[in-house]
């Protein structure tokens, strides 16, 4: 099964990578000569990562997946949630989202945070979702350098450190991304056995 990952974000793919390992391989827009923009335009998490694969689907003929990431704060009634990328404005800026979230959640009590994960795939023109979360807390501070986005202030559950003071193989073993692709890789490993 040859599938298309609907991103071009560099730090998405190597995470994705690493995180299927030998599971299965997959093949970046640009290894296909896409490179068409694919606009965000809906309010959820899943309209957009649907309108991402469909884009692709419909453009290619190819079968695809998209994932679609937000970073949901409980005290600021889920913001910045699917407007995640662009929090601080155009063009996004991952310091200014933090610092906008920071600025915001001043003397906050309540940091209580997830990451979701929404992935769709399409397969012979079907679409299945899969979502994966990880809760935790935003920091007071940034720390850390690893990873990327919100990374340097998020405290995942039972932890004392940044997700971006985490290497990436202690990231991608318990993030949001992970749960989503583990549940990813147990449909289509289902889908393989089915079919022998
Ligand atoms: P999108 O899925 O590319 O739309 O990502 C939305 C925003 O969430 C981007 O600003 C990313 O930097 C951020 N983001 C996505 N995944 C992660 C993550 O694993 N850690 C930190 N920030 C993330």
């Amino acid at each position: 099964m040859e599938l298309v990952f609907c991103t071009s974000n560099a730090h998405k793919l190597a995470e994705v990578a690493a995180i299927l390992g030998n599971d299965f391989s997959f093949l970046t827009l640009s290894e296909i000569g896409f490179y068409d923009d694919i606009p965000e335009p809906y309010n959820t998490l899943e309209a957009n990562s649907l309108t991402k694969a469909e884009q692709v689907y419909t453009q290619t003929s190819r079968d695809c997946f998209a994932e679609d990431t937000g970073l949901f704060i409980e005290a600021l009634q889920g913001e910045p949630g699917v407007f995640s990328a662009r929090y601080a404005g155009e063009p996004a800026d991952s310091q200014k989202n933090m610092e906008k979230v920071l600025e915001k959640m001043k003397g906050t009590i309540n940091r209580d945070a997830f990451f979701k994960t929404v992935i769709t795939l399409i397969l012979k023109g079907k679409a299945v979702q899969f979502e994966g979360r990880c809760h935790g807390k935003i920091a007071e501070t940034k720390s850390g350098v690893q990873g990327f986005g919100y990374d340097p202030i998020f405290i995942p559950e039972g932890a004392a450190r940044t997700f971006a003071e985490y290497s990436a193989d202690e990231k991608n073993a318990i993030s949001h991304r992970k749960k989503a692709f583990d549940a990813l890789s147990d449909y289509l490993r289902s889908l393989n056995s089915k079919t022998r």
